[in-house]
């Protein structure tokens, strides 16, 4: 069975102080966590990776960044390249959020070349796809996915499948409180993966982690995690408070025994 992934994505929110005093929680929680098929990630605002990096160090919490620059390197003010959060030794890298796609310019093209640099730099991209609302309801939700997944691994090749998890947020789910279905997810997830196999064979397809992100909560984990094609969840909003992060990784716990 593949492991269980329960990622933060905290987005612009908490200072430095804040950041401290939830690593420090986090930390003292993780040095219990002893069950392997669940895995912690946090991704916090740039400033303050390599702060999660040290803190979390001798604990199995992995740190992400929230995005990436798709440059290499050179006069591009305020980005931040691939190898640059490379040499902070972070596993993980958030491409292609919905906020991105939205606010900034990553278009699929951009998103395909991003994926491109966290993987050439020894990171792991979590890969967000999803539809927008008006997509969903004029049946288009497999047309979106398989056009951000086809352009967005153009030319990568993922031969054991270590390199990438790829989280399905529907656009309509994410900060909404509008959760989607297990059985909504699972069918857009079961579409994924089978993408996967087309793409690439049997092996890489059974092993990439495929996260579900949107409105997930204590309340609705559960139920979401025990679908067979979802393999964790990134969470947004509820992964900022300690306590309901770590109830969710509690939650992670008792889905792998049943799963
Ligand atoms: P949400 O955000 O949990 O607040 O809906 C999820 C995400 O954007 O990754």
């Amino acid at each position: 069975m593949r492991p269980l992934l329960i990622a933060g994505n905290w987005k612009m929110n908490k200072d430095l102080f804040e950041t401290l005093a939830f690593l420090q929680g986090l930390r003292a929680y993780a040095q219990k966590h002893k069950e392997e098929r669940v895995q912690i990630v946090v991704a916090p605002a740039y400033p303050f990776l390599l702060t999660a990096v040290d803190l979390l160090k001798d604990t199995p919490v992995k740190v992400a960044a929230q995005d990436v620059s798709s440059n290499e390197d050179g006069a591009f003010t305020g980005e931040v390249s691939a190898s640059m959060l490379a040499s902070l030794h972070l596993s993980f890298c958030i491409v292609g959020h919905s906020e991105c796609r939205q606010y900034h310019s990553d278009t699929d093209d951009v998103i395909n070349i991003k994926l491109q640099r966290v993987i050439k730099n020894g990171m792991k991209p979590i890969f967000c796809i999803g539809e927008k609302l008006e997509e969903r309801q004029s049946g288009r939700t497999n047309e979106v996915l398989q056009r951000q997944l086809a352009i967005g691994l153009n030319e990568i090749n993922l031969s054991a499948g270590k390199d990438l998890v790829i989280a399905y947020e529907p656009v309509w789910a994410i900060g909404t409180g509008q959760v989607a279905t297990p059985q909504q997810a699972q069918e857009a997830q079961a579409f994924i993966r089978n993408f996967l196999l087309q793409k690439y064979g049997a092996e890489v397809a059974d092993t990439v982690q495929i996260l579900y992100g949107g409105s997930v909560k204590p309340d609705n984990i559960k139920e979401i995690i025990l679908q067979p094609d979802i393999d964790g969840a990134l969470i947004g909003g509820a992964s900022l408070k300690l306590d309901l992060f770590t109830a969710m990784i509690d939650l992670a716990k008792e889905a792998v025994k049943i799963k």
